[in-house]
């Protein structure tokens, strides 16, 4: 029998902490003005300090659980697509896994710049489609605030930072992801990059005076990159899907410029109705940025059963991808039962106390082990 991959659950987190274009034009030489005609950012949230992006994952992921009434043991895999991991390793994926209590899940990280929810999406689908799992959840998560230059108007005023999730599940519905296209060009690395930090730079007091631990991008190569491939990339994924230009219902772009957008829709001859725009709120998010937007959009009743949906993503890498999505979740979502809402936080509680005594087995074993270990070497 077929099997599809359907979106059953989403979510999203947004920190509280706002800031505006006037705060940023107290801090470098730029204006309101100024971002607002050149990328359409009003405002974009700023994580607390104590926030991550494994944090703002998980109220995520705990949202996107909540609306499927899913149950987080049922978990197959995690992905989480990111450029600004809380670690380099492990990955935030596996800090998602166990705050959650995802016991049976696998769980990585996937690296694809700003395309990395989109990418992430199109791994978790056919990971759904082949057989090998029943439910992915697929998460985009970024705290790009910790690799900004405060001081680089050329960058500070573009990004936020955020989180969304969705959660797929097989089905024998039609539907749910229909196609994916991914694409990359390595020869653009350089254009959008964290420069040091990996094994080509290790961190070191030079990287830091140098500032190389900060977001480097050649805006104007990345703006020509985006408007070239957005369009395309979603022409390809519609013609794998089988589905017209006229039948899409909503386009979801990656929300980095409001006039990346507008260049796309137009090439697209798509009307400002079938287009999703947030980005005056969030700015640049990322790869957090389209699921965030599509949880806005079912939010704003935008989206519908039947509905086709496209999700395009382009960023660092250089990398871009495109899915089609036909709708299969009757909307709005009832209510799950109030006991449910609680058992899942008892299980949420549960796992912390279980990775707790996990670690703290541990401890115990390896310092009986050591004892031994000495009480031989001395006897
Ligand atoms: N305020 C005021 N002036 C500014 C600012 C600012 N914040 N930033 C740049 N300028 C100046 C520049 O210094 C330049 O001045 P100059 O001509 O004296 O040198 C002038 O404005 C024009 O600069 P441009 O780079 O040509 O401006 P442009 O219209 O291209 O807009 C922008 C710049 C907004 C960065 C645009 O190029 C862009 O959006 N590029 C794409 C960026 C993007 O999407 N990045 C994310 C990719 S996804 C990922 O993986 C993270």
């Amino acid at each position: 029998m077929a099997r599809y991959a359907q979106i059953v659950g989403w979510g999203m987190y947004v920190p509280s902490e706002i800031l505006t274009n006037d705060d940023l034009a107290s801090m470098v030489d730029t204006s309101d003005d100024w971002i607002r005609a050149r990328t359409g950012i009003i405002e974009r949230r700023i994580a607390a300090p104590k926030e991550t992006t494994a944090t703002m994952a998980i109220r995520a992921a705990r949202a996107a659980l909540q609306v499927a009434n899913a149950n987080p043991t049922n978990l197959d895999l995690i992905i989480v697509a990111t450029a600004t991991p809380d670690y380099l390793f492990p990955a935030t994926a596996c800090l998602v896994q166990d705050t959650l209590g995802a016991t049976r899940a696998g769980a990585f990280d996937l690296s694809a710049g700003c395309t990395g929810f989109v990418y992430a999406l199109a791994v978790g689908s056919q990971m759904i489609i082949s057989g090998a799992y029943d439910q992915v959840l697929v998460i985009g998560a970024e705290t790009l605030s910790r690799i900004i230059n405060w001081t680089d108007r050329n960058t500070c005023v573009l990004f936020g930072d955020g989180a969304g999730a969705v959660l797929l599940q097989a089905s024998d519905v039609p539907g749910g992801v229909l196609s994916a296209v991914l694409g990359a060009d390595g020869s653009g690395g350089d254009l959008l990059m964290l420069p040091a930090g990996g094994s080509r730079h290790p961190a070191s007091v030079e990287t830091v005076a140098q500032e190389l631990h900060y977001i480097y991008m050649n805006g104007r190569e990345i703006f020509r990159f985006a408007t070239r491939v957005t369009a395309k990339a979603t022409r390809q994924a519609l013609a794998e899907a089988n589905v017209n230009l006229e039948d899409i219902s909503l386009f979801i772009p990656h929300q980095a410029n409001g006039r990346i957008i507008q260049s796309a829709a137009k090439s697209l001859k798509l009307p400002p109705e079938k287009v999703f725009v947030n980005l005056d709120r969030y700015g640049n998010t990322s790869s957090a940025s389209v699921p965030i937007a599509l949880c806005e959009a079912i939010e704003q009743g935008r989206v519908k059963r039947g509905d086709h949906l496209v999700m395009v993503g382009f960023g660092a890498g250089l990398t871009w991808a495109a899915v089609v999505v036909r709708w299969g979740m009757p909307l709005p979502v009832p209510r799950p039962p109030r006991w449910r809402a609680a058992w899942r936080l008892g299980r949420y509680r549960w796992a912390a106390v279980r990775s707790y005594l996990r670690r703290l087995g541990r401890k115990i074993l390896s310092a009986v082990i050591g004892l031994f270990v000495r009480d031989n070497g001395s006897g």
